[in-house]
């Protein structure tokens, strides 16, 4: 099948380059020059894991290209996938701005069918305005259908998501759209949920959302724990044993960040909102996350005391491991709180070092971990990095200053760390 895909940054070029490999044709367009040149040098403008070398593969084997030009793709691909950014605006509503102006264009180069497919994930009814901007656009009648098909996948693990869906969900108005998606994802055994593009678009922010309520119902649990003297990783584990509930996304912290949730929550809750129905219930998971960030501050207050004149090490800045994606990191607003009230940091990610130095100033970055720990009053835990789980613990300790963790994360076992004479904290145990 042929492919164009609009907007190449991680959704699009993930998606280009997977479906590349799958056998089609794929052109990914940006207009964006620098990017494209780099990628025709096979660099990709992010870290994800396995990505670089799939479009290194595909490239080479004549299955992918890249373009600036709009009209290229729409003339190259019979399925087109709308891939630009939805970001949030200054009242909490999604920014349309860029997928409308790219449906333009693409109904101003429109000659024969095409299937027109949001992968941006947007608010419930923007097909429905995404037609209409093509009908009106239109040079002459030409057939085209708008459809739905969101994507699920995880930064740091979207190649190997794109090729295990837990399902595909496809929203079409038309008999032609469904065979042609069908068709291209004929080769997955995930489900396929047939629907209206309504409910498709519902479906993404609705499954963002619950990811999220699942998170901040934990770490609301994470509060009453710290209270009464349980420990929340065993309660998620107790809970999440039931079959009905699941273990996954159950992990206690400094809350959720990332280009994806927080956004969605938002942009969700405003279409509630619009919709005069409940929004409550959509807000609160937002304040638990919120709260989640404060309550890490306080306990670095009190176990700091004065945090003029103190030395903090971070480890982690990404907002999860396997990225160096920084938006939204709950790490930003904590070391932000912690430099105002006039602690030093030093700061170490293994990935995110040169995102993090355009959104933290005036902050220390360390080389390793071993150096972010040198000399600092108390370490924090903000990204759960497979290699803080496998640090020399002996060696962290002869480094600091005061054997004081403080684990955003719950990384390690509270036992081993008061062996090693850490004074150890971490959320809810
Ligand atoms: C999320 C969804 O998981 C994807 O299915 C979706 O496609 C994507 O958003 C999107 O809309 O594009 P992503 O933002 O890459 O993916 O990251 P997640 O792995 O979902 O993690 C989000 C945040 O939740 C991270 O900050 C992570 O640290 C936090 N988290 C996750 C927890 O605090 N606890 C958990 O148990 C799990």
């Amino acid at each position: 099948m042929k492919i164009g895909i609009i907007g190449s940054g991680h959704v699009g070029l993930v998606t280009g380059a997977c479906f590349a490999d799958l056998g089609n044709d794929v052109i990914c367009m940006d207009h964006d020059k620098r990017k494209i040149r780099a990628l025709l040098r096979g660099k990709v403008p992010f870290y994800e894991p396995g990505l670089t070398e799939l479009i290194l593969k595909n490239c080479a084997q004549k299955r992918l290209q890249f373009t600036t030009s709009i009209k290229e793709a729409v003339h190259f691909g019979t399925i087109i996938f709308l891939c630009v950014g939805t970001p949030p605006r200054q009242d909490g509503h999604a920014d349309l701005s860029a997928i409308e102006n790219v449906t333009k264009a693409i109904a101003a180069n429109l000659k024969d069918y095409r299937l027109i497919v949001e992968k941006s994930t947007v608010p419930v009814k923007t097909g429905k305005q995404l037609a209409s901007i093509i009908r009106q656009g239109l040079r002459g009648k030409v057939p085209f259908d708008v459809a739905s098909n969101s994507e699920f996948l995880r930064e740091g693990q979207a190649v190997q998501d794109f090729f295990n869906p837990d399902r595909i969900v496809l929203g079409v108005n038309s008999k032609r759209a469904e065979q042609l998606l069908v068709e291209l994802y004929q080769p997955f055994k995930a489900p396929i949920v047939l629907t209206d593009l309504e409910s498709a678009e519902l479906i993404k922010h609705a499954s963002n959302s619950f990811l999220a309520m699942k998170i901040s119902f934990i770490n609301l649990m994470s509060q009453i724990c710290e209270k009464v003297g349980a420990d929340v990783t065993k309660v998620a584990e107790g809970v999440g044993a039931d079959r009905r509930i699941g273990k996954a996304f159950f992990n206690a912290g400094i809350g959720f960040g990332g280009s994806c949730f927080p956004k969605d929550l938002l942009a969700f809750t405003r279409i509630f909102e619009k919709l005069s129905l409940p929004s409550r219930f959509l807000e609160e998971i937002s304040r638990i996350n919120e709260v989640q960030k404060s309550n890490f501050v306080e306990r670095v207050r009190t176990k700091l005391g004065k945090l003029k004149g103190k030395t903090i090490g971070a480890l982690g800045l990404s907002f999860k491991p396997d990225t160096n994606d920084m938006r939204f990191a709950p790490s930003v607003d904590i070391l932000n709180r912690l430099k105002a009230e006039g602690a030093k940091i030093k700061a170490y990610d293994p990935r995110a070092i040169s995102e993090a130095k355009k959104v933290l100033k005036g902050i220390q970055f360390s080389k390793d971990a071993y150096e972010a720990c040198r000399g600092v009053d108390a370490v924090l835990i903000l990204t759960e990095w497979r290699e803080f789980r496998e640090l020399d613990l002996k060696r962290i300790k002869k480094l600091l200053k005061r054997p004081v963790v403080i684990d955003g994360r719950n990384i390690y076992d509270p036992e081993v760390m008061k062996k090693h004479g850490f004074h150890y904290y971490s959320v809810g145990r």
